[in-house]
Parts: structure tokens; sequence; C-alpha cells
């Protein structure tokens, strides 16, 4: 590989105008391409947890000298398959190595490259060449603009964000930044998920989220679209004070048939929740409905979906049909009608509506479903 000039004319403008730009201190950022380490190593510096990765060997053993207590490297070339189980990063850098993957590996693999990031992060840094000798070194065909005109190199690369991230993506703000004598200018491109341009990795209500429903630990209680009966839940309105806080408390159904109106307001545990119990035991204990406290309470109180011997056998009918559906995977949740939760403080996520779908999706084992977020606590710190 030719040797890359390490410091670049706006080297430390560029840094700080992606140091400026991460969605939160304490960012996690994945710097492809890292060589010598030196951006990874800045944004460690700022307090940021930084992996640089480098296919190079020897700027790879560089990059490890200067690894900070928050930076790291690995000496990988990425490709596809390094990206297929990857985690979710606040930010990812493509930085200068776009044109340097397409010119080793084809414009194929860089496109298959650019799209995989996308699908693991909600923000992207692309540093993109102007110069056709960047790309073409190797053997492969220039790109379609005209050499060193930045303008068109521009145009290129927005249309390749496009076709290749697709609608969700927008360009935040574009750079151009001096750079070597050979090729005078480099552009920046700051993307994000337009759906969370604002703030990136931070929820919303109204949002549909893809989580093991392990993460779901509590019922709502009562449920707020039970407390605004004239609002519909989706519209994530939430009641004033600490609705998140846990109750010492437990539950066989909720607010409505256990004086939920006027009681305290907050989040029961779902091991306080004796439908979750009953399905443990039914399921993963072989009991008989028959020996649940859960049915047992359901007779005796007769809530409407239950106040007939016909609609009780009809439901567990269901939870049982629901139940296989979902350990075989034939169970879909998808659609509009999804199940809502609330997401408070200390990554407490309740369930507001959908509480048999969601407690049969975990006694089954469900690994992913998809939810829609209802209210938020302004403290949460849920990230995606
Ligand atoms: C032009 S340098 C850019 C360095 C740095 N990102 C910057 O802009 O300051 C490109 C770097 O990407 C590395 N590289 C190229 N293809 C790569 C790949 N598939 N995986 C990891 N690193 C790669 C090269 O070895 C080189 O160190």
């Amino acid at each position: 590989m030719l040797n890359f000039q390490s410091k670049h004319a706006s080297f430390e403008q560029r840094n700080q105008l992606i140091a400026d730009r991460l969605p939160h201190a304490g960012s996690w950022i994945l710097d492809v391409g890292s060589n010598t380490g030196f951006t990874t190593q800045f944004l460690g510096n700022l307090g940021h947890y930084a992996l640089g990765v480098e296919k190079m060997e020897k700027e790879y053993a560089t990059a490890c000298g200067i690894a900070g207590q928050t930076s790291a490297f690995m000496h990988i070339g990425v490709s596809p398959a390094f990206f297929a189980n990857s985690p979710e990063w606040s930010a990812i850098l493509l930085l200068s190595v776009l044109h340097r993957i397409y010119a080793f590996d084809g414009e194929a693999c860089m496109r298959d490259v650019l799209r995989q990031c996308g699908q693991k992060t909600a923000m992207l840094f692309v540093e993109g060449s102007t110069r056709h000798a960047r790309y073409r070194d190797q053997g492969q065909p220039p790109p379609s603009f005209a050499d060193q005109d930045v303008d068109a190199a521009t145009a290129w690369h927005e249309e390749l964000f496009r076709e290749v991230l697709g609608d969700d993506w927008a360009v935040q703000s574009k750079h151009v930044l001096a750079h070597t004598k050979k090729e005078p200018q480099r552009i920046l491109f700051h993307l994000t998920k337009t759906s969370r341009a604002l703030d990136p990795l931070r929820l919303r209500p109204g949002d549909v989220i893809e989580l093991d429903p392990a993460r779901v630990g509590f019922l709502q209680f009562p449920e707020f679209h039970k407390l605004h009966r004239t609002t519909p839940a989706s519209l994530g309105q939430a009641p004033p004070g600490d609705w998140d806080v846990v109750l010492d408390k437990d539950c066989f159904w909720g607010a409505r048939y256990e004086g939920g109106r006027g009681q305290d307001i907050g989040m029961i545990s779902l091991s306080n929740y004796h439908f979750l119990t009953a399905l443990k035991q039914r399921f993963h204990e072989g009991k008989a409905w028959e020996d649940t406290a859960w049915l047992a309470w359901m007779r005796e109180t007769a809530p409407s979906r239950y106040n007939t011997e016909q609609k009780i056998q009809k439901r567990l009918r269901f939870i049982e049909g629901l139940y296989d559906d979902c350990v075989s995977g034939r169970y879909r949740f998808s659609g509009d009608d999804l199940p809502l939760v609330n997401v408070g403080r200390l990554d407490r996520i309740a369930i507001e509506d959908g509480r048999h779908r969601i407690c049969v999706a975990k006694a089954a084992g469900v690994a992913r479903i998809a939810v829609k977020v209802n209210a938020l606590h302004p403290d949460h710190r849920f990230a995606l």
C-alpha cells in the first residue's frame, strides 16, 4: 500500500469537527482504517471509547503504542463479515478509507461495508477523496466524477449515500478540508439517521424498536391509556410525577380491576405479576391452568374477558396458541397494533399495552420483539 501522509493539512480541524458532533459524552466510536491511530486516540483522550481497526501491520503496531485508557486497536481488514454480529456504535468513522476499500477490494465491497456501517450506527463521518488516483491505483476503474472536481465528487458521494444507506439517512453537514499538494481538498460528510437527526441515539415517543423481551421488566400501573381515557395511548402522554418508581405491589391484571385509579402511580415488577408467573408454571413446569393463582383470581373476579367459562377456555386456547407460535418462530410482532412500552429511569421498561403478547414472548424465550415506545421519562438513558 502506498504511504498515507499521516497528518494532513486540516487534520486538527477535522478531528475537532467530529468531536463537536458526537452524540454524547462517552460515545462508543469505531474508527475504520485508523492508520497510526491519531484520530482514535484524540477521541479517546476526550473521554470517548474509541476502537480503531486497521489492516496494515506496521500502522497498527504504531497505533498500539499510543493507545490510551479508552482507546484501543484491532489488527484487521474490515469486511462485511466483520460487521455481521458487531455491536451498535454511537458513531462510525470512515475517514479517507472508503476509496481505499474501493481501490483494493472493489466498489461492490466498499458499498457493502458502507451499508453494514449504516446498520450498526445512527451517525457516520465519511471523509471522501476527490482524486482519481486514490481509487484507481490498484487497477480499479475510476469513479464517475471529474478528477479533483470537489462539487462533482460531493455529488458522487451523496448519490452513493442515497443508494446505499437509503432515505433514512441525511447529510447533516459537509466540510471541504485542505489536504495535500497533490490533492488540495477532501470532503468531510457528517451523516445521521434522519428520524433521529437532532439526537441520534435517543428514543422518541412513537419510535418502533426491536428489543429482547427480557429487557421489559415491569408493568405500568395504572396504564396511562386507562388514566387518560380520551387520549390514545400512542400519543405518549405520561401523567405528572414519578410514574416510573417501582411499586411494592403484586397484581393479577392491572389497574382496572385492582383499584388503579387514585392509587400510587408506578411500575410493578413482572416478577410480581401473576399472569407471567402462571405462564411459567404452565409452560415451564407443566402445571394445569386450574392450579395457578392467576386463573383462580380470574374466576373469582371475572373481568370481562373471563366472565364465562366459555370465554375463559377460548382465552386460554388463544394464549396456548400464541405460546406455540412464539416458540416455533411463527409469530411476528408487526403491523399497526404493536405492544406499547414506557421507558423510565435506570432502563426500567414497563408494559403499557400488550401484556399478553409481551409476557408470552418472554416465557417462550423469543429473542427480539418489535414494540412501540409510548412514554419516556425525561431522565431515561435507554440507548438503542
Ligand atoms: C488513507 S488512510 C486514512 C487514515 C485515517 N482514517 C485518517 O483519515 O486519518 C486509510 C487507512 O485505511 C486502512 N485500510 C484500508 N482498507 C482497510 C480495511 N478494509 N480495513 C481496515 N483498514 C483499512 C489503510 O491501511 C490505511 O491505514
